[in-house]
């Protein structure tokens, strides 16, 4: 975990640098990824690209490699760092220019990857409370993808710490219900498993994963625009990410939640298709 991948080379920590120009730290101008690594395999590797990949298309960003190439790179780094576990990001920044908003044409992407311990992925219901920063507006392109522009994240999750939580809820501008500062928002109400529609939120790659294994275990499923209320009445809450992976809720404000029967069932499947997914993927690139 420490070293770094820093365009094409992997350097000690203390020697990978960027350039104090580099868009990613001027402007955000740039995309991200965090994924999951067990037993050495990046967990759903081909999702996050795919989301990686679109961020690049939507920003006009050019990568150098095909993204075959790429997860190869990926693949010969984590061999290379001998990590069985941990979390690996990903950083594309446009590259490095001169001052002003406007980019030249053509220049050359940073890209870095580095490697950081794996938190804990025990059920451990968790406090939540709601939050008073807002989730962008889904017209915007970098509330679609995961852009270096990390702020509303960084101030939810300096809100959740001053509260005392691991994950808040936050709303849209609209006040319709929405995510959490690192994480997709799920709840059951009369037996529905229900979570904020994509286009409100950032398209998790865990929530998709969720979304499909309760479709396959025939547990009903909606997705929508829904106003706060709607929570209340909620028999089971959790919240995804592809890091986590499912993390139960147990206490909304001053309510406990004591149901867990659908949140386990589809902790079950998770794990389960984590185990088949890291059996067919061992030894690849
Ligand atoms: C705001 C927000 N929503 C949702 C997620 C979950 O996304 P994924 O499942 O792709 O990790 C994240 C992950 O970092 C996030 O930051």
């Amino acid at each position: 975990m420490d070293k770094i991948f820093i365009n094409g080379k992997v350097l000690p920590r203390e020697k990978a640098a960027i350039s104090p120009f580099d868009r990613g730290f001027s402007y955000g101008d740039g995309v991200f990824e965090t994924i999951g690594v067990f037993s050495g395999v990046p967990f759903l590797l081909e999702k996050h690209l795919q989301r990686m990949f679109l961020g690049l298309k939507l920003l006009e960003i050019k990568f150098p490699l095909s993204r075959e190439q790429f997860i190869s790179t990926v693949f010969k780094f984590l061999r290379e760092m001998k990590v069985a576990d941990g979390v690996l990001k990903i950083i594309v920044s446009r590259g490095e220019s001169e001052r002003g908003l406007l980019p030249a044409r053509d220049l050359e992407p940073t890209v870095l990857m580095s490697l950081s311990p794996l938190p804990a992925r025990d059920f451990k219901p968790i406090k939540t409370a709601f939050l008073s920063v807002p989730v962008l507006p889904p017209k915007l392109v970098i509330g679609q993808i995961k852009t270096l522009n990390q702020l509303p994240q960084v101030l939810a999750a300096k809100e959740c710490q001053k509260k005392g939580i691991v994950e808040g809820i936050r709303l849209t501008i609209e006040g319709y219900l929405a995510e959490g500062s690192m994480a997709n928002l799920f709840w059951v109400k009369n037996g529905v498993l229900k979570t904020p529609e994509k286009n409100l939120v950032l398209p998790g790659i865990a929530r998709e994963l969720i979304l499909q294994l309760a479709r396959i275990a025939d547990i009903p499923v909606s997705e929508g625009k829904y106003p706060v209320e709607e929570i209340y009445g909620a028999t089971e809450i959790f919240f995804t990410n592809s890091v986590r992976g499912i993390i139960p809720v147990g206490q909304l404000d001053q309510r406990e939640l004591h149901d867990y029967s659908v949140t386990k069932r589809l902790w079950a499947l998770y794990e389960a298709y984590l185990e088949k997914y890291i059996a067919e993927n061992r030894g690849e690139g």
